[in-house]
């Protein structure tokens, strides 16, 4: 028998026990006379004694371990004098009796402790090592969790979980597909999916009803911190339906999640329309862990002969609770902030509310006194407040003073990991203008169905076309996205057409979906969580790669296992696949 116990579990209550223990060397220490030495494995870790009064020859071996040896040992429980309350085990320790050397390792080329020394890169090249240290292995250990609970939640809701092909054709979610080759049909690919959306359709017009599956998906798009290309997602299909259904079962599935995991009660989560959250916050996914929301003010500003406002499509700013304080050092710094390329604003303007009541702008030749306390009434300012405005094109001023609001929660410590404000965002637009192609794009994917009142719009004004589509936003992260879908293949074909293919390209593309319409579709609808993000937000994490067991890195490499790589000339010309190098 390798193992009595894991070196997670002895405590008092085992003492006198003769136990035998299996794991890695954490550390050692030599007193002379004793040697202690920690004992690691998923559960937890052990002190082992050795003395050398009792056994002189075992405390020599032990000596001769290092780090990150594989053992066994065999010893009595018994009560530390020096305990550690911060370990599970920390009252105990074994004295050993026999020890063997299972395999001898190299030293490892970072800690694995808890805090490591170990650089990114060096760590995921040596994942496999990373995976031991405590804090990576809970974050899977989470994960496990979740799964299970995912699960439970929806197989009680009758959700019956089918497997769906990975080999197939590509879906359209608006990132390029990764493809496979075909060695069977020479110059032909599937596509990785980039979701299971057709196959969840078409379950639904099988009657399955209610479809889950916890599942890769593939998206050759940039990468971030939310977003790997390979990634998992819960996705989910509901037949016979409406809206109102879909945000109730999956705000359930959140606040199962929660309070199973968490032990927190989620209120009933709040509803945004999409064009509320835009003009309140600047973004479809805004943080609402707090408020800053922003403050429109053409109406009072224009007409003072101060250029950059008179111009303006649109003014608007937010207030800054009691930041009438800032340096100037601090407000450059802001101004810095927002100028950089990535926001790519022009300037920021500003109105101290000073505790002693008096108002004190970045713009004073253009607005007195009297003017700036109108500003103070527009945004609710109180003496000790600080109002930063930006001006410029409504779309993209509101993207840039998002930018703004999040790094001033930043700054002011308003985005506490510990606090959950889950948000359902409703009635995204169908369509999407794409600047690059000058045509318009489905902003969630051409099965969307739109909101029947609009469909009059799609000729004369499709960009204000609605859609059946929410998001779930949880921190300022869209964690899950859904719709209800077009079941009929005359709203199917319009949708297509509306989205630049003729009737043959989406015959080709999509007749096996449109087919399928015929035969009996029901009214149906789903949504899909992306579960790393979910994992990421419960564990309190900025990356999902954290909550990944072997992620790839910002270039999409796996770095461990040497991926993506090139392939042999005689794999090439089996797959008919000819290259110019
Ligand atoms: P969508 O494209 O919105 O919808 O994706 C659903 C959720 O998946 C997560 N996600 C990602 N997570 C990590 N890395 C990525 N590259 C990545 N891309 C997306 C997000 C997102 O909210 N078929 C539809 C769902 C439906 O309509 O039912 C879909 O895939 O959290």
């Amino acid at each position: 028998m390798h193992r009595t116990h894991t070196c997670g579990e002895l405590t008092l209550n085992d003492l006198g026990k003769e136990v035998t223990l299996a794991g890695w060397v954490q550390k050692s220490r030599d007193l002379g006379g004793m040697t202690f030495i920690d004992v690691r494995d998923r559960y937890g870790i052990t002190q082992l004694l050795f003395n050398m009064d009792d056994n002189a020859g075992l405390c020599e071996q032990a000596r001769g371990l290092s780090r990150e040896f594989v053992i066994k040992v065999t010893g009595l429980v018994v009560e530390r004098s020096n305990k550690n309350p911060k370990m599970p085990t920390g009252d105990v320790e074994i004295k050993v009796t026999k020890l063997e050397l299972l395999n001898a390792a190299k030293l490892p080329p970072f800690l694995i402790e808890e805090e490591t020394d170990g650089g990114d890169d060096l760590r995921m090249k040596y994942r496999y090592l990373d995976l031991r240290r405590s804090p990576v292995r809970n974050n899977l250990i989470l994960r496990h969790k979740m799964a299970q609970e995912v699960r439970k939640y929806l197989d009680a809701q009758d959700f019956l979980e089918v497997e769906t092909p990975v080999l197939i054709k590509s879906t359209p979610e608006g990132a390029r597909d990764f493809v496979v080759p075909s060695r069977m049909n020479p110059g032909e690919f599937y596509a990785l999916p980039q979701s299971p959306q057709t196959f969840k359709q078409l379950l639904m017009v099988s009657g399955f009803d209610r479809y889950f599956q916890i599942v890769k998906c593939f998206r050759d798009e940039d990468l971030r911190a939310d977003r790997q290309p390979e990634f998992t997602q819960i996705d989910c299909e509901m037949a016979f339906i409406e809206q109102e259904d879909i945000l109730n079962t999956f705000e359930g599935l959140i606040r199962h999640l929660f309070k199973a995991i968490k032990d927190i009660d989620i209120d009933a989560v709040p509803r945004l329309y999409y064009q509320d959250a835009m003009r309140m916050y600047g973004s479809d996914k805004p943080d609402t862990r707090f408020g800053m929301l922003f403050t429109e003010l053409n109406e009072i500003v224009k007409g003072h002969n101060f250029p950059v406002f008179d111009g303006a499509e649109l003014v608007v700013g937010v207030n800054a609770s009691g930041c009438a304080h800032y340096t100037r050092k601090q407000l450059d710094e802001l101004t810095d902030f927002i100028k950089r390329p990535q926001i790519g604003a022009t300037g920021l303007v500003y109105c101290r509310y000073n505790t002693d009541g008096t108002l004190k702008s970045s713009v004073d030749k253009f607005y007195g006194e009297d003017e700036l306390k109108k500003w103070a009434v527009a945004f609710n300012a109180q003496p000790g407040d600080l109002m930063l405005i930006m001006a410029g094109p409504t779309e993209k001023v509101r993207k840039q003073l998002n930018e703004l609001r999040l790094e001033m929660g930043n700054r002011l410590g308003l985005r506490d990991k510990n606090k959950f404000s889950p948000l359902w965002v409703l009635d995204f637009p169908l369509l999407e203008w794409d600047e690059e192609t000058g045509r318009y794009h489905a902003m969630h994917h051409p099965f969307t169905s739109p909101k029947p009142e609009d469909i009059a719009l799609l000729d004369s004004n499709p960009g204000a076309v609605r859609a059946n589509a929410y998001d779930l936003v949880i921190n300022g992260t869209e964690v899950g996205g859904g719709s209800i879908r077009i079941h009929s293949r005359d709203l199917q074909s319009l949708m297509f057409k509306h989205l630049g293919f003729t009737p043959e390209e989406a015959q080709k593309q999509f007749g096996f979906l449109m087919n399928a319409f015929e035969y009996g579709a029901p009214p149906h609808g789903g949504i899909a969580f992306g579960f790393d993000r979910l994992v990421s937000i419960f564990a309190g994490l900025d990356s999902i790669r954290d909550v990944i067991a072997f992620p790839k890195n910002n270039s999409g490499k796996d770095v461990m296992i040497d991926s993506p790589a090139t392939i042999s000339e005689e794999q090439l010309k089996e797959l008919c696949i000819k290259t110019t190098v």
